[in-house]
């Protein structure tokens, strides 16, 4: 048995594949584009490992993955590969569109190709499971309740818009020609492998660097955190037992302004590795001009997931954070490698004319 699964170079998609090679025998194809957000060297320990096939590949190009469906036959296929990241889609959005809506397109039309020629049997077992974000669903205000399943798409941003587009592909291939599809909607991940682009990774690089920690705004923008391997955990749970066609929202109810985020990572960095001259890290702290649209909050309303499938995260935000921070404290050649001409050039770019670039 074999699954199919796209982005897995990258920071979810990665943690997944670990998690699933030590726990089952089923092998992975693991198609990825490497684009600057791909690291094979997150994936270095399954390297030589028979059951992950590593395949360089765009999940537009048709002609691949037809390829790649045929010669692996998986039982379903998962697809992580996105353009993930928010700002890099305010400057420029032209490959968020190409990967994440028109590659979605081009993967769902292989996928329909593939189940469709498949034996009874193996058709109605086959999954394609779509990995989506809450922030298809838009902002929300102070009193609001949470994002369900139900909550109208206002997607502000260019990358929300274009996952936004990917999910109703997703949706009208169910409903148009029956493919057995599931979709996922999380809210902010953190982790081990987390590119430092991200919020939560670039505190604590730029932290031990002696760089100033970049805080949009006011800083009272709210996200809601989520461990990656609980992420990982509900997809498999989703995976396993979700009902087809169906949306599942995913999430730790772990509310948090950005400020008090920053100020956890310093904490932990205060006290895990001291700096020299004892003061603390959120002296570093530079409040810097706000994200175009800055979306406001984000919360996820878990109790579908909860409920139906039975799934809850593992971590807590105190000890997933601070697993978080032990692993970039224990792993600065992963951070320094990533941190390559491509990502120096980005930094440049998002952060002009101020002291963090
Ligand atoms: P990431 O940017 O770290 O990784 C994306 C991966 O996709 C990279 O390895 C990249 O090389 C690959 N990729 C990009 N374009 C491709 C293409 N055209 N063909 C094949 N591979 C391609 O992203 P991530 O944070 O791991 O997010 C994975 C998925 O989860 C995305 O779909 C994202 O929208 C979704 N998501 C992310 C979060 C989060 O907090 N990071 C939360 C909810 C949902
Ligand atoms: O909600 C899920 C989404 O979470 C995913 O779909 C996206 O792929 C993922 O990138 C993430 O999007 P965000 O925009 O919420 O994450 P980011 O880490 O970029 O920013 C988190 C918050 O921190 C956001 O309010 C912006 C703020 N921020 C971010 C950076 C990079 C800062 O204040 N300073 C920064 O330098």
């Amino acid at each position: 048995m074999t699954i199919l699964i796209t982005g897995a170079a990258g920071f979810i998609g990665a943690n997944f594949v670990l998690e699933w090679l030590a726990q089952s025998q089923e092998s992975v194809v693991n198609l990825d584009k490497l684009t600057y957000a791909g690291n094979l060297e997150t994936l270095a320990s399954v390297q030589g490992d028979d059951r992950h096939i590593f395949v360089q590949g765009d999940i537009g190009d048709s002609a691949l993955v037809d390829r790649l469906l045929a010669e692996h036959q998986p039982r379903a296929v998962i697809n992580f590969a996105a353009e993930s990241h928010v700002d890099r889609s305010i400057h420029s959005p032209d490959d968020f569109i190409q990967t994440n809506i028109v590659g979605t397109f081009r993967l769902l039309e292989a996928v329909r190709a593939y189940w469709g020629n498949l034996p009874a049997e193996d058709k109605a077992a086959f999954r394609l499971l779509h990995v989506s974000t809450d922030e298809v669903y838009g902002s929300l205000g102070l009193g609001d309740a949470a994002f369900t399943e139900q909550h109208r798409y206002e997607p502000n941003s260019p990358y929300s818009a274009s996952k936004a587009a990917s999910d109703h592909l997703v949706r009208a291939y169910h409903h148009t020609y029956g493919l057995p599809v599931l979709t996922t909607n999380c809210s902010n991940n953190y982790g081990p492998y987390h590119f430092p682009e991200k919020l939560i990774p670039l505190m604590i690089v730029n932290a031990l660097a002696g760089k100033p920690l970049p805080v949009y705004g006011d800083g009272m923008q709210i996200r809601d955190w989520l461990y990656v391997k609980d992420h990982c955990s509900a997809i498999r749970r989703v995976l396993e037992a979700g009902q087809l066609g169906e949306v599942y929202n995913i999430g730790g109810w772990n509310e948090k302004p950005n400020i008090e985020i920053v100020n956890t990572v310093c904490a932990l960095l205060d006290e895990l590795r001291p700096k020299a001259d004892g003061s603390s890290y959120s002296t570093q702290i530079s409040y810097v001009k706000d994200r175009p649209g800055h979306d406001r909050r984000y919360a996820i309303d878990a109790s579908k997931i909860e409920r139906e499938l039975g799934w809850k995260p593992a971590e807590t935000f105190e000890t997933g954070i601070r697993k978080t921070v032990q692993w970039y404290l224990a792993n600065p050649e992963w951070v320094a490698n990533v941190q390559s001409g491509a990502y120096r050039d980005w930094v440049q770019t998002q952060y002009a004319g101020t002291a963090e670039a």
